[in-house]
């Protein structure tokens, strides 16, 4: 795991942007998988940015999202359906028939979820899959003890990540208990994975992730059995991190043409 500590969430957040455009320029139909939750927001606001003043092309790019409430139709004001849009969406130029985002109002789930992984097989794989972090170290909504070669599926939040989300509803009983995502295995298929985490909030989960045993009680340390994640983080994120030192001292080091 390629782990870079960058002063401020802002900062880390262009960085992602400048990993993701570049697969987007030398790649013009890239499929990327995308995240939703607060911490992705710094990097599509950049993403959007980069469209409007520099032509960024996202026309003949596919995104499959990771995850959706179930319950909550695509125009619900709390579903991942309008959070994309607003945030994503509305701001580049996405061809509409190539985004996919799990359907949270399917009639039949396990059905779904087939469909789910096998429009991400015909549509070549993803190359680069973002990725927030819970606080209880989940990826996607792949809750703690989930199995590590899961695949799209429903699952059941955790109190945590109910109490975590609940600021994105009028009530915490408002939050759905189930949800589609993309399984662990799924998200291990990816190219590349880029996780992003910010506060203090997130630094027991990252230390989990990067530096703690390979666990299913922290799903996101799977992560290091792929070859090529690159984890963005505010300092106080990295705060509980052993090995931070070295950390910025393989970015300090970096060779020119290994650089973002
Ligand atoms: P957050 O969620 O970005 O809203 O903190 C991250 C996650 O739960 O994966």
């Amino acid at each position: 795991m390629e782990v870079i500590i960058q002063p401020t969430r802002e900062e880390a957040g262009r960085v992602a942007a400048a990993i993701v455009a570049r697969l987007v320029r030398e790649k013009p139909d890239a499929v990327l998988g995308l995240a939703t939750g607060s911490t992705p927001l710094g990097l599509y606001r950049e993403l959007a940015r980069m469209h409007h003043d520099e032509g960024l092309d996202f026309s003949a790019i596919t995104t499959f999202n990771l995850d959706e409430y179930v319950g909550l139709a695509p125009d619900h004001p709390a579903s991942y359906h309008t959070f994309m849009r607003k945030n994503l969406f509305d701001q580049i130029n996405i061809t509409e028939e190539r985004i996919h985002i799990p359907n949270g109002s399917a009639q039949d789930i396990p059905a779904h979820c087939l469909a789910y992984e096998e429009a991400i097989i015909e549509a070549g794989g993803i190359d680069l899959q973002v990725l927030g972090i819970g606080s209880d170290g989940h990826i996607g909504f792949n809750e703690p003890t989930s199995s590590l070669a899961s695949r799209t599926r429903i699952k059941t939040l955790t109190q945590a990540t109910i109490d975590d989300n609940a600021r994105f509803f009028a009530n915490r009983e408002d939050v759905p208990v189930h949800v589609i995502t993309m399984g662990i295995g799924t998200i291990m298929d990816a190219g590349q994975c880029v996780v992003l985490a910010y506060g203090e909030a997130k630094a027991q989960a990252v230390a989990g992730m990067v530096e703690g045993p390979l666990t299913a009680i922290v799903p996101a340390s799977i992560l290091q059995m792929h070859p090529l994640v690159k984890v963005l983080l505010d300092e106080p994120a990295a705060s509980a991190l052993q090995k931070a030192d070295y950390y910025r001292r393989v970015h300090d080091m970096k060779p020119e043409w290994q650089r973002e």
